[in-house]
């Protein structure tokens, strides 16, 4: 098997204190790269600081391997700014950027306090934003870069509960997709883990700490942080040691007659075809996505309909 190195790549890790980030700073750093370690390291609901990222990047050097500790929230530009810079200052360049840092504020969708729905969104989504655009300045500039982005079943899927984290989750998605399509002729590939794992954000939902561990994930994270990673536009669903594409499909559909304007009974009664997923394609961008539909359009024009 070819082996997957980082040797000679310097990561950003955020959120890299504990759980599922410590798990990816190790296994990058024991790869052979240089760990910009990033954590605040405050409680779930992501209030408070600690030097969580002191111990994990003492971990790394007790391993032998180089990393250094970062504090920045990725919260504010200036925080994505701040630790951006400290990766360059400290080893000279930005690889590859995961961005895993994340908080929880649970509340029903009726109950929700708008300060907490923001503080989520400014972590997941609106972090992962301000952490990645610099990494990007200085990725284009060297014509080579890897972005991990940490989304969520909750994102993907739906959950209880979790309105500001799964609207976070998933609109870190459609970033990760506009990094990896404006990334690419710069040698820049962007795909996003959905993990799972038992952690302080789980264990009141999940057993099985062991096959649950977050050790399980980090080679996903590994290989997609990797030069050998060779996908982008990416989203994959990984936990216990099972790895699983999850996409975005556009359905065969159903056309109405091209020469007339639907009616909203004729939608009603055609809506089992609408749904049908037994035949369908991934568009990769949305022009992709347009290019499917011309052919539609095109009757239409040809059936003397506006379009
Ligand atoms: N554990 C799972 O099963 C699971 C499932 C889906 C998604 N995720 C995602 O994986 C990521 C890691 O979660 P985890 O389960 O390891 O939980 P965790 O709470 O152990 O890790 C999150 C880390 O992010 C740090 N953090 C919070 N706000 C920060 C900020 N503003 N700046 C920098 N660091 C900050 C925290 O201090 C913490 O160490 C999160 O994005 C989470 O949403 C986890």
């Amino acid at each position: 098997m070819e082996e997957v190195s980082l040797s000679g790549r310097v990561a950003v890790v955020t959120g890299a204190g504990g759980g599922l980030g410590r798990a990816y700073a190790l296994e990058l750093a024991r790869r052979g790269a240089a760990v910009l370690v990033n954590d605040t390291g405050g409680t779930l609901d992501g209030t408070g600081q600690t030097s969580a990222a002191d111990a994990v990047v003492e971990e790394i050097l007790g391993l032998g391997g180089r990393a250094a500790s970062n504090q920045d929230s990725v919260s504010t530009p200036e925080g994505g700014e701040a630790m951006v810079a400290a990766a360059l200052d400290r080893f000279g360049r930005v690889d590859a950027v995961v961005n895993n840092a994340g908080i929880l504020r649970d509340k029903s969708f009726g109950k929700i306090d708008w300060d907490d729905f923001h503080a989520v969104q400014d972590v997941h989504l609106r972090g992962a934003a301000y952490v990645s655009q610099p990494a990007f300045r200085a990725m284009r500039e060297q014509g080579y870069g890897r972005f991990v982005f940490v989304s969520s079943n909750a994102g993907t899927f739906g959950s209880f509960g979790q309105a500001s984290y799964g609207s976070a989750k998933a609109g870190v998605i459609g970033l990760a997709q506009v990094v990896a399509i404006e990334g690419q002729r710069h040698g820049i590939l962007s795909n996003v883990v959905c993990p799972l794992a038992r952690t302080r954000m789980t264990e009141s939902m999940l057993d099985a700490p062991e096959a649950l561990s977050p050790e399980h994930v980090a080679p996903l994270v590994a290989y997609l942080a990797s030069e050998r990673c060779r996908e982008t536009h990416q989203v994959i669903s990984a936990g216990a040691g099972h790895f699983a594409r999850v996409f975005t499909g556009l359905g065969a559909g159903w056309q109405a007659d091209p020469a007339e304007v639907v009616s909203a009974e004729a939608v009603a009664e055609h809506m089992d075809r609408i749904l049908d997923s037994s035949t369908y394609s991934i568009p990769l961008s949305a022009p992709e996505e347009l290019e499917m539909l011309a052919p539609y359009v095109a009757a239409r024009t040809a059936a003397g309909q506006a379009v």
